[in-house]
C-alpha cells in the first residue's frame, strides 16, 4: 500500500515535473519540450513556444538553403511594416548568429536593432534545416521590438533566403504571413 502511494506520488511528481520543465535553450528541440507546436506547412515549419515568467521560450525548424528568419506584427498596417524580425544565418566565420531585427518598411530588408534582445539564442544550421531556439521577455522595453501579448491575435512572419546574405532578399515564394496566430 505504501509503495503503491510512492509510486503514484512520483508519477505525479514526475508528470509535474515535466509539465512546469522550462525549454532548453541548447539548438536541439525535443518532443514535447514546448507547451505549443504549430506546424506551418506551406513553408515547412515547425513552430514551439512556451510562455512563463513574462518571457517567451521559443523554438523552430525552417527548411533554407540559406538565412532564416520569423517575425510578428500587432496588427497589420502596410505589409510587413513595424514588424518584429529575428533572422539567423551563418556569418562569415562559418558559426551561426541570430540578429535581432526591426521592420521599418512595408517592403525590402529589415534594420538592425542597436539592442539586441535575442542573445539568449542558439542557431544550428545542419543539412539544409534550421533549427533556432532563443528566450526573450515579453516585453523587452526596446523600441524596436514588439512586444508579444500572450491570447492577442498576432500576425506571425516566416521567410527564408536562398544566400546567407541578410542584405539579399527572400524569394517571393519564400515569404508568408500565418494570421490570427496567438502565442
Ligand atoms: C525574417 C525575415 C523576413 C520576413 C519574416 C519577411 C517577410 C516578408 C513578407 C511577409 C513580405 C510580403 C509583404 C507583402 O506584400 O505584404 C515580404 C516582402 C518583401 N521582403 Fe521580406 N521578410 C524578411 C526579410 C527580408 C529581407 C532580409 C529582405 C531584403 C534583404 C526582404 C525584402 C523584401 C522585399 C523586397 C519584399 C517585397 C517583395 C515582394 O513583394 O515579393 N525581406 N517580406
Amino acid at each position: 500500500m505504501i509503495q503503491k502511494l510512492f509510486a503514484t506520488t512520483l508519477a505525479f511528481a514526475l508528470v509535474g515535473a515535466f509539465a512546469f520543465a522550462q525549454p532548453v535553450i541548447d539548438g536541439a528541440i525535443a518532443e514535447g519540450e514546448y507547451a505549443n507546436t504549430v506546424a506551418h506547412d506551406e513553408s515547412g515549419a515547425m513552430l514551439y513556444w512556451t510562455i512563463a515568467d513574462d518571457a517567451l521560450r521559443m523554438g523552430f525548424t525552417i527548411p533554407s538553403s540559406g538565412w532564416a528568419g520569423i517575425g510578428w506584427l500587432t496588427e497589420q498596417t502596410n505589409r510587413k511594416t513595424g514588424g518584429e524580425i529575428l533572422i539567423a544565418t551563418v556569418g562569415e566565420d562559418g558559426a551561426a548568429v541570430v540578429f535581432d531585427m526591426f521592420q521599418d518598411a512595408a517592403r525590402g530588408e529589415p534594420d538592425m536593432d542597436e539592442q539586441n534582445d535575442f542573445a539568449n539564442a542558439v542557431a544550428v544550421f545542419d543539412a539544409d534545416v534550421w533549427t533556432v531556439e532563443f528566450s526573450r521577455p515579453l516585453a523587452t522595453g526596446d523600441a524596436m521590438d514588439v512586444d508579444v501579448v500572450p491570447g492577442t491575435p498576432m500576425i506571425f512572419m516566416v521567410a527564408h533566403g536562398n544566400t546567407m546574405d541578410p542584405g539579399r532578399q527572400h524569394p517571393r515564394d519564400g515569404r508568408w504571413y500565418i494570421e490570427d496566430f496567438v502565442f
